[in-house]
């Protein structure tokens, strides 16, 4: 049997798909994204029961779920724990002794991971700070995506075994366990979930979030190769009020700040930034 098949977007359809996600997410798609967007709608697609591009554009314009289905669509969740090992050093080694010293034992420890995909991100730093600060502290760590699909997969804290090879052998059992859904799986041990928590919100969207919630540090690691200047610049606005005095933030290997355009923030390597 024939697979059913779509006509390829126009150029005026591949614009508009890019705006929608360029206007919500703050992203710098262009037409050039043609082929990742064929590759990942056409199914959807199919699956809505829409034999072309031009139906698609108009149910988009008829129903906000389904600009956020295409937000999701569209976006890049890789993520694994221990990402970037130079900086859970740097937050172990330097700026975790450095809280703890200036605040009193059982006090509060507040992290965000902004786009924290399905929160491999948010229990690495989780399991840092049990490490470093042992079990007295109230540790919470927010983890924020615009993926309910991923934030669903965080929340539950169970992972294909594969993805477990990046936790150091003797975290495994520590702050693992087996799963009932199978030896290809494994789960966060309770105790670990209880010090994340998982939110829907666009880290663009100021309101999305409390407003009372202030933080001692932010990751937000490979996200901002996404965004626009524009849209950078609002969520550094954003960690910046975020941000308790000297609080740190950590971007991906290859994001960087312009710290001479913007002073607010000292460039400390890693991609690490303190809060002037
Ligand atoms: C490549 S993953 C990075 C995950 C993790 N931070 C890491 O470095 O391993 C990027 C994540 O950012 C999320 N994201 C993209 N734009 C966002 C936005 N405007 N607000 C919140 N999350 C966003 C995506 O849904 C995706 O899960």
């Amino acid at each position: 049997m024939l697979k059913p098949s779509i006509p390829p977007p126009t150029e005026q359809q591949i614009q508009e798909i890019c705006r929608i996600i360029n206007e919500t997410l703050g992203f710098k798609y262009t037409s050039q994204k043609k082929y990742l967007i064929e590759n990942r709608l056409n199914k959807h697609l199919l699956q809505l029961g829409l034999d072309n591009y031009q139906a698609y554009l108009t149910l988009l314009q008829q129903n906000p779920l389904e600009r956020d289905i295409l937000c999701e669509l569209l976006t890049t969740n890789v993520t694994y724990f221990f990402r970037e090992q130079a900086q859970f050093e740097y937050l172990a080694k330097t700026l975790l002794p450095t809280l703890a010293h200036e605040k009193k034992e059982r006090d509060k420890i507040r992290c965000w991971s902004a786009g924290c995909s399905s929160g491999e991100e948010a229990y690495s730093i989780a399991i840092t700070c049990r490490e470093v600060l042992g079990t007295k502290w109230d540790i919470k760590v927010l983890a924020t995506d615009i993926s309910t699909k991923h934030l669903y997969i965080g929340r539950k804290g169970i992972f294909p075994a594969e993805t477990g090879k990046s936790v150091p052998n003797k975290w495994r059992l520590k702050y693992f366990r087996s799963c009932e859904a199978g030896n290809q799986y494994f789960q966060v041990r309770p105790e670990l979930r209880r010090d994340v928590i998982f939110r829907l919100a666009n880290l663009l969207d100021v309101n999305s979030l409390p407003s009372n919630i202030r933080v001692d540090f932010i990751f937000c690691r490979n996200v901002f190769i996404y965004l626009s200047n524009e849209a950078r610049a609002q969520a550094l606005d954003h960690f910046y009020q975020r941000l308790n005095n000297g609080g740190h933030l950590f971007l991906g290997h290859s994001e960087t700040i312009n710290t001479v355009q913007d002073q607010r923030w000292v460039p400390l390597g890693k991609s690490i930034y303190r809060k002037r």
